[in-house]
């Protein structure tokens, strides 16, 4: 029987994707939390898995016919404990936010105390923002970075956990600029008797490719996402140890999950594979080079980092001294109509609502895919400064749109 899309094609649809997929190819993609992911990743995530329903994990199914669907979930967990030298992996969370909540699931209690960044000092909603489940089931304490050098505060998370006494530490970032030190969370936690984990959502690629500190000898719990600097698809992941193996696949079926996305898994099988290979060490050593480049031509071009600059694959850039009346909402928009895509990005006690904010947030992981490397960070840079200060001059902004579709046509994401 044919589909009716085999004799009624939706154009409609698939002629958005064509436009999106131009918008994507045209212009910069400087989102921290966004890659271009392999046509192998995307030929798994349109695969006939989506058809397949597999309540359980290998060996221990809710229904028949899954002989083969545990095999690609059993490559997917054996390589990515490969990658990070996991004990445990449960490959099963549909994203980040659901691989933090069943991680606090599998280990606390409603109203257990947490300590967790703050969300506007660079951490995540998942870290007990008060709109988020996480703020709402458990007593989240924020720690912050220091006012003087906008790094994370060792001795305040320190007194904090003297201080309160938290059944978990939670480390990890999704707006900060500088590596976290795994061992130093690690002996607070030991200190005062807590749980740690690290939430390696945006650095996961990093760690894979060797450009930041591997977290997993050190922490309880290792969550992150599949699809930022990993360049998989999009998706979530645990690591643990063996003893908290049980409670984290219990957490996440049947606790907050049903079927698992078969399909997605497949992709992130695929992503694992491609992060297993030697290639993958030199894109994790050149985000961060181009990163650093792109910081020092920022710098160059009048902007202020906060922190200073970057270790990572992200800056956070505070508008505010190359002109005051500056908001990273307007630049969101205007770099937009210039065909640079990033986002407003609270700064360290932004004066601003988050809705406004002072600054932006700038990541290297999709154009390092495309093939960029320092001296298209020193253009990106240019480009990024004359449309901010030309924002009112709409010939300006459109010239810089055919400046940055021309950089673009150099480094095609895909064939
Ligand atoms: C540190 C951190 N944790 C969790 C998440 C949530 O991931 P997802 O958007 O897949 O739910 C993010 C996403 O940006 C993040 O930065």
């Amino acid at each position: 029987m044919p589909f009716p899309s085999d004799t009624n094609p939706d154009t409609q649809l698939f002629d958005l994707i064509d436009q999106e997929v131009q918008r994507q190819c045209t212009g910069l993609q400087l989102i921290a939390s966004e890659n271009f992911t392999s046509p192998a990743v995307m030929r798994a995530v349109g695969s006939a898995l989506t058809n397949k329903y597999a309540e359980g994990y290998p060996g221990k199914r809710y229904y028949g016919g899954n002989l083969i669907v545990d095999e690609i979930e059993a490559l997917a967990i054996e390589r990515v404990k490969r990658i990070f030298g996991a004990d445990h992996a449960n490959v099963q969370p549909h994203s980040g936010a659901n691989a933090n909540m069943c991680a606090y699931q599998a280990i606390l209690e409603a109203g257990d105390t947490v300590l967790g960044l703050s969300l506007d000092h660079g951490g995540h909603l998942t870290h007990g923002s008060p709109v988020n489940a996480s703020g709402k089931l458990y007593h989240f304490v924020p720690y912050k970075v220091a006012p003087g050098d906008e790094r994370v505060d060792m001795d305040q998370v320190r007194d904090l956990a003297l201080q309160h006494r938290p059944k978990l530490i939670v480390a990890g970032t999704t707006s900060y600029t500088r590596r976290l030190d795994p061992a130093a969370f690690k002996s607070i936690a030991d200190e005062v008797g807590a749980l740690f984990m690290f939430d390696a959502a945006h650095i996961a690629g990093l760690i894979a490719g060797g450009q930041h500190p591997n977290p997993v000898p050190y922490a309880d719990i290792v969550t992150f996402t599949t699809h930022k600097t990993l360049r998989g698809p999009r998706g979530g992941c645990i690591l643990s140890t063996a003893a908290l193996a049980p409670a984290i696949d219990k957490a996440v079926f049947p606790g907050w999950q049903g079927g698992p996305l078969e399909h997605v898994i497949a992709g992130k099988a695929v992503a694992f594979h491609e992060a297993l290979q030697p290639e993958f060490q030199d894109y994790a050593a050149q985000i961060v080079k181009n990163a650093s480049a792109l910081a020092e031509g920022l710098v160059q071009q009048g902007f202020r980092l906060v922190s200073g600059g970057t270790d990572i694959h992200m800056m956070v850039v505070d508008l505010r001294p190359f002109d005051a009346e500056l908001t990273g909402k307007e630049a969101q928009a205007v770099l937009d109509l210039g065909g640079i895509t990033l986002n407003k990005n609270s700064i360290p006690d932004d004066p601003r609502s988050p809705f406004v904010t002072s600054g932006v947030r700038i990541g290297t992981p999709s154009v390092t895919t495309q093939g960029m490397k320092e001296p298209q960070m020193a253009q990106i840079a240019e480009l990024i400064a004359r449309v901010l200060r030309h924002r009112n001059d709409a010939a300006v902004v459109a010239q810089a749109k055919v400046d940055v579709a021309a950089l673009c046509a150099q480094f095609p994401a895909y064939a």
